[in-house]
């Protein structure tokens, strides 16, 4: 398992620069820095996050934009910088000074460095864009290695592949020349950055992925609830969160988040703007990550409008000539206003033990020939058992189904929940209510289940389980 490591970076962050450092993830000031309240960073580490900004690095000599930078955020993301165009524009050799210009500013000043981005259809070199196969997988995998040695023990975070699922309502990947190169590609470039920065924190990161109703959130989910379960080294998930007028804020972002935390991964909002900086949307969006223990830190996309990549949507917390916004005060005012992260830890195993189908159910049904028994399908009966890892404030339980003495062809769980207790998510099951009783059936690839075997489901809740007994019918 990786190592918690905002902990430790907070830490050094603190001993380089006192008051203004980062704390992110279940770490907790002690004492509040000098000044709480009053910066966007300062606010952020009393809650145990960070707040960050990309950086340009031309920028750097402008010092209104210093000014700003260096007052208000503790972390920092290269906009550009350490793409991958950027730090190998000839293949082999790379090129690390405009990223090192940027991570020096950064460091120097006790913020810490978010690294952005190992592996990525965009902003290829050429070499890279005209390569495909084994070639393009081994040069991604050295490229991986390469940046990830160079900036070893300097960022706290990589988002070792970005963007890798399509838009739409497919839940596929994204087609690129490195999704060509295998599917197993994203998990190959983790295993190569976790061997090369075994300390840094190794993110996916994607947009569009803020609706928990999406196909696209869902199929980013269920990779990570896959990796998790497989041992690939991933560690935490960033959300873009470019809202807009196409893809805007909705209500349940703050489940988006949550469901992912509740996977086991740290979550953090990594690219944020907001077409028009509605105050009322910024606050909600720190609200929501305030409410998540694991969303351990903020990214906005640019510090003033006019360096926003989307400038014509004035979607950042400055005015171009570097005044404070609505939305920067709403957003100060959430941090002030917030909860502190609960001090008892979220579940840090997966709730799903079992891992869904990566591929499609069976559009034919399975059983050509009648199962092999002379009792009828689910005259056996069928037992549930429930594994619940409790938090303040909620659980995930796991439903073990397990068949009779004769096959299921189908089951009903019936679970009681005590009151107060409130199903936010669920997983591999069909779900018919929330509270008090409910009822889960089987989907469509998991209702048959041999003589004597078992499937699972799972779901998240607010509130205490307290014990569970669960029942089980056939069919
Ligand atoms: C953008 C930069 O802001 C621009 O300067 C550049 O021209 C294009 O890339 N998703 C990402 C970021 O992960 O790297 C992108 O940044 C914005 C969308």
């Amino acid at each position: 398992m990786r190592r918690t490591k905002w902990k430790a970076a907070s830490r050094a962050a603190l001993a380089l620069a006192g008051a203004g450092a980062l704390a992110a993830g279940m770490a907790l000031f002690a004492t509040a820095p000098a000044s709480a309240g009053t910066t966007l960073g300062a606010s952020a580490a009393e809650k145990g996050r960070y707040f960050g900004t990309a950086v340009a690095g031309f920028k750097l000599s402008d010092s209104a934009y210093t000014t700003i930078l260096n007052r208000e955020f503790n972390m920092v993301t290269a906009e550009n910088e350490m793409k991958i165009d950027a730090t190998e524009p000839q293949q082999n050799q790379f090129s690390y000074g405009a990223a090192d210009q940027i991570v020096n500013h950064a460091r120097s000043r006790g913020m810490s460095v978010r690294g952005h981005t190992l592996a990525w259809h965009s902003q290829q070199p050429g070499w890279m864009q005209n390569m495909s196969g084994t070639a393009l997988r081994q040069a991604m995998l050295n490229h991986v290695t390469q940046v990830a040695t160079h900036f070893r023990g300097q960022v706290v975070a990589w988002d070792v592949v970005n963007e890798a699922f399509a838009d739409g309502s497919s839940g596929a990947r994204r087609d690129s020349n490195l999704q060509r190169t295998g599917n197993d590609w994203i998990e190959a470039a983790f295993r190569a950055a976790d061997a090369a920065d075994p300390n840094a924190k190794l993110c996916y990161n994607d947009y569009n992925t803020d609706n928990w109703t999406h196909a696209k959130t869902q199929a980013v989910y269920n990779m990570v609830r896959d990796f998790k379960s497989r041992g690939v080294p991933i560690d935490c998930v960033g959300f873009q969160s470019h809202f807009n007028n196409d893809s805007p804020y909705v209500s349940n972002y703050r489940t988006t988040l949550s469901s992912f935390a509740a996977l086991g991964v740290d979550v953090q909002i990594t690219e944020l703007d907001i077409q028009g900086a509605s105050a009322t949307t910024y606050r909600s969006v720190v609200e929501d990550c305030l409410a998540v223990a694991r969303c351990n830190g903020i990214t906005v996309w640019g510090i003033r409008d006019s360096d926003s990549w989307r400038a014509s949507q004035t979607p950042l917390l400055f005015n171009s000539n570097g005044s404070k916004k609505p939305a920067y005060d709403a957003v100060l005012a959430a941090l002030n206003n917030g909860t502190t992260p609960p001090t008892t830890a979220p579940p840090t195993t997966v709730p799903p033990t079992t891992a869904p189908p990566t591929t499609a159910p069976p559009t034919t049904a399975p059983p050509t020939t009648a199962p092999p028994t002379t009792t009828p399908p689910g005259q056996g009966g069928c037992t549930a058992t429930v594994t619940v890892n409790q938090w303040t404030g909620g659980f995930v339980a796991n439903v073990r189904v397990t068949a009779g003495s004769s096959a299921l062809n189908g089951w009903t769980v019936t679970i009681g929940l005590p009151s107060g207790a409130t199903v936010t998510n669920a997983w591999s099951a069909n779900r018919s209510g929330n509270t008090g009783t409910t009822n889960w059936t089987n989907v469509a690839y998991n209702g048959q289940v041999g003589a004597g075997q078992s499937t699972e489901f799972g779901f998240q809740a607010n509130g205490t389980a307290g014990s569970l007994s669960p029942t089980c019918a056939a069919g």
